[in-house]
């Protein structure tokens, strides 16, 4: 399956995106760690998630699905049955690590295989604190890659400082820490996303947060709450940047996800002069709500820091808005690229250089030099949802026709992905007038960004 991209004209649309992938993972599992039935809204239909969701069930969870996007998770207090045969976790890094966290406290072994890409990423980070705390996990792949055997067991808290900010890794550990005798910290060298720690929160488990380390304490039960997930805002980054890039596009992305710890892409854009506002409707447990953004002029910047972890799966369409933008864009201290679903600094960097960009490739990041033309090619997605939609957007704005082969990939996180770009390529997905347009925006607008008005 391929995608056939035409220039495209300025955009015009209001839309929303599915659920948050992150999100999503995280509702089934700590859901199935509650007492009691928890239905959860707007979950995303993408294979990553149904691949938690599918490991689950064979860990005895009862899962009903009664329809897209609705789900009931019975939670059973966090006791599972092993499995009768592997737990393939396809493409998915987060139904991996943070499964990890859950099984090394099973008294029971499970066996986690997972697809080409997947057997090739790096484990050693979640065997590490999961065998401080005593359990016992075995990597079967060369270089502690998959398949991932866990033998559980009674666990005891510990204090562990990451080597590299990682949300998985900081997941993996805080929920053995549920199991575990005693208090679990988790020390984090940078912020990385809280889905964990807030929905840990939602369902009665208060983490204690100190500066940059994380405990939670053991033997506590969850409650079963009821849960909707927003919007993802990594689904929404793909549009946000196909419209800020062109001068009179109008983009409204409505119920997406606004955590803190996710809009770094935000704020890029922002920087690159974007002309951009989000505005906080709902704050209790995951903050949702609206970005609009009109197009402009963009220009290069400089991404690196504590800012990467904030933003690390954005960066495939941060970079394509780069070489949109008028002068150069650097981006250092993102070597965790290099281990994603696929190498996507190098994938990257070949598909712009297919395009006509320049650019110099770092071992943590690179330097794409914009404003050059772009031009039609035909180009792989290296397997790499995101690479296929960032590369897509890419293709709105190029010269020629461009063809992004491999699509399937694109499931994993927005299946709709095809048909929202026709939506908006179709320019039925007018917006109505903004909030503050319609003067409605009144005490909803809890934030919004500095020099950005519409
Ligand atoms: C995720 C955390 C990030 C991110 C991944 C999803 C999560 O990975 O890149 O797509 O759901 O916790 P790391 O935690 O390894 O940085």
């Amino acid at each position: 399956m391929h995608f056939k991209i035409a220039k495209s004209s300025t955009i015009a649309a209001e839309l929303t995106v599915p659920g948050d992938k992150s999100i999503s993972h995280r509702a089934i599992m700590l859901g199935a760690l509650t007492n009691g039935p928890c239905v959860i809204t707007n979950f995303l239909e993408g294979e990553d998630c149904l691949a938690t969701m599918a490991a689950m069930r064979k860990l005895g969870v009862r899962i009903e699905h009664p329809e897209a996007g609705a789900v009931v998770v019975h939670g059973a207090k966090g006791r599972f049955t092993q499995p009768a045969s592997d737990l393939n976790c396809g493409n998915s890094g987060t139904t991996v690590r943070l499964l990890s966290g859950i099984l090394a406290a099973q008294p029971f072994r499970t066996r986690m295989t997972g697809d080409a890409s997947l057997s090739q990423r790096p484990m050693r980070r979640v065997i590490e604190p999961l065998t401080q705390m005593g359990a016992r996990l075995t990597a079967e792949g060369a270089r502690d890659t998959l398949p991932l055997i866990i033998d559980g067991g009674p666990l005891t808290g510990i204090r562990y400082e990451m080597p590299h900010a990682s949300a998985q890794v900081k997941s993996a550990v805080l929920l053995a820490g549920l199991f575990a005798s005693g208090k679990t910290t988790v020390v984090e060298p940078a912020p990385s996303r809280d889905h964990t720690e807030r929905m840990l929160e939602y369902f009665q488990v208060r983490p204690v947060r100190q500066g940059s380390a994380v405990s939670v304490y053991g033997g506590q039960t969850l409650e079963s709450r009821d849960f909707k997930v927003p919007g993802d805002i990594s689904s929404a980054a793909f549009w946000l940047v196909a419209a800020a890039a062109q001068r009179g596009s109008r983009l409204r992305i409505g119920n997406v996800g606004l955590n803190p710890t996710r809009t770094g892409v935000l704020a890029v854009l922002v920087r690159m002069g974007a002309r951009l506002r989000e505005i906080v409707e709902t704050a209790e447990g995951e903050p949702s709500g609206v970005i609009e953004i009109k197009g402009a002029t963009l220009h290069g910047t400089m991404i690196d820091g504590d800012e990467i972890p904030n933003l690390i799966d954005e960066i495939p369409a941060i970079a394509v808005a780069a070489a949109l933008a008028s002068g150069k864009t650097t981006i250092r201290g993102a070597s965790e690229l290099r281990v994603k679903e696929t190498d996507r600094i190098a994938a990257i960097a070949s598909n712009l250089r297919a395009m006509g960009v320049a650019v110099a490739e770092f071992d943590d990041g690179m330097e794409i030099t914009g404003g050059a033309r772009l031009h039609g090619a035909r180009l792989p997605s290296f397997g790499d949802h995101r690479i296929a939609m960032a590369f897509t957007i890419a293709g709105l704005f190029a010269d020629e026709e461009t063809i992004i082969e491999d699509v399937a990939c694109v499931a994993t996180s927005y299946p709709t992905f095809e048909e929202t770009l026709r939506l908006v390529r179709s320019g039925k997905a007018i917006p109505r007038k903004s909030a503050a347009e319609r003067g409605t925006v009144g005490a909803s607008v809890r934030r919004t960004r500095a020099g950005t008005s519409l």
